[in-house]
């Protein structure tokens, strides 16, 4: 094989077949992660494009910082800082969407064999942007109120470098986790010396009833935290950011020079005209409402057409529901049977690192409309009961 050893050897993930075949507008796709597009604020963008090119074309249109430019950079640095924790420009990095942030620390952390510690489910993003790295995977247990980092072995702590995290309505299981554990966590890294966590929130402004407990990161200084404006803002501005240790941060901006130079500079520039003439907690207050509604328009039909048998979450915020059939069932096996029935979602197995459970899969309530989401929980219900 002429590709290097990284490279995993299956030529297309489940996940990319299942993506093409949802590009089929008849088919009710609750599978991708993608924003309701009804919640982007296109005038605002459209108007901060224009003011961007004709206040200021030749600086949006050339070459800029590695780290980011300085004013959007502040901005983050203010919008993110907490009573515990204000934060410098210094320690905040724009990236080209927190998934390349991912990216860029598995460049940073990881050699061949190192630990990475995950939740089990966890994001098939980071699995795969870290898996290029061929770090080894441990996985940590949660309970009720969250991951439980003080069950690990010695052994495995002693191996790991980088512990992965999605304490705000986890991507796949929609989870929160308790404000005592993120406590917990935040004291429990103070005790060691080879392990970051890295704190990925892209959901955490979704909420539906309250936001949810401050950050891990703003209580530890052993995080990296990622943000990223594709939720608030738009994914197809790739717009996101890193919060870390200024040394961290330097360290990033090598790496980051080394494969982008930076993150679009009109896009930085656009994003930060939108944000200075949004009112963003106007705007995310709005986007809160529709997925509220959207959410439980998903929960009422799954309350009507699946079986006492199946159970979840009631999401309260973020972007999907975590189902789990009755044991022995594989959600796997019979996705072809939904795509006939033209539904889609994705299966639970594509999140674990390690051994999945078969029988549970990921459902996202914003893609589609509310008539759209009850036609396809029917046709699902009925697949996941035959
Ligand atoms: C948990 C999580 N992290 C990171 C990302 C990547 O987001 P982006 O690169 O658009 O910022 C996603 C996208 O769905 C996600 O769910």
């Amino acid at each position: 094989m002429i590709y290097s050893a990284r490279i995993p050897e299956v030529e297309n993930s489940i996940l990319s077949d299942i993506l093409k075949i949802t590009e089929d507008p008849s088919v009710i796709s609750f599978a991708g992660g993608l924003p309701a597009s009804e919640s982007f604020p296109v005038d605002a963008i459209a108007k901060a494009c224009e003011r961007v090119l004709s206040d200021n074309a030749a600086a949006a249109l050339q070459y800029s910082a590695t780290m980011g430019v300085a004013p959007l950079r502040e901005w983050i640095a203010a919008y993110r800082s907490t009573p515990a924790r204000t934060l410098h420009p210094d320690e905040v990095m724009i990236v080209s969407g927190s998934q390349q942030a991912l990216d860029l620390l598995g460049k940073l952390f990881l050699d061949p064999g190192d630990g990475v510690i995950v939740e089990r489910p966890t994001y098939l993003g980071a699995i795969e942007a870290l898996a290029l790295y061929q770090p080894n995977f441990y996985t940590v247990d949660s309970d009720v109120e969250g991951a439980r980092p003080d069950l690990l072995t010695v052994d495995v702590l002693q191996k790991s470098k980088l512990m992965y995290l999605q304490p705000n309505f986890q991507n796949p299981t929609g989870l929160v986790m308790s404000a005592k554990r993120r406590e917990e966590i935040a004291s429990f890294m103070a005790t060691q010396d080879n392990l970051y966590l890295v704190e990925d929130d892209p959901y955490g402004e979704l909420w539906f009833h309250e936001a949810p407990p401050a950050n891990i990161s703003s209580l530890s200084e052993r995080s990296i935290l990622l943000g990223t404006f594709s939720k608030v803002l738009s994914p197809g501005l790739r717009l996101g950011y890193i919060i870390a240790d200024k040394k961290i941060i330097r360290a990033l901006e090598q790496v980051k020079q080394a494969v982008d130079l930076h993150t679009s500079t009109f896009g930085q520039l656009v994003a930060l005209e939108t944000l200075k003439s949004l009112s963003l907690q106007t705007h995310l207050g709005e986007v809160r409402e529709f997925y509220r509604g959207r959410a439980q328009a998903m929960e009422e039909s799954l309350r009507q057409y699946m079986g006492p048998n199946v159970r979840w979450n009631s999401p309260q915020g973020g972007m999907f529901i975590w189902l789990t059939l009755p044991e022995g069932r594989d959600t796997y096996a019979v996705l072809q049977k939904a795509l006939d029935a033209k539904v889609a979602y994705v299966p639970g197995l594509l999140f674990y690192t390690d051994t999945p459970e078969q029988h549970t899969l990921r459902l996202s309530f914003v893609t589609v409309g509310e008539e759209k989401i009850r036609t396809g929980i029917q046709a699902l219900a009925q697949i996941f009961t035959d």
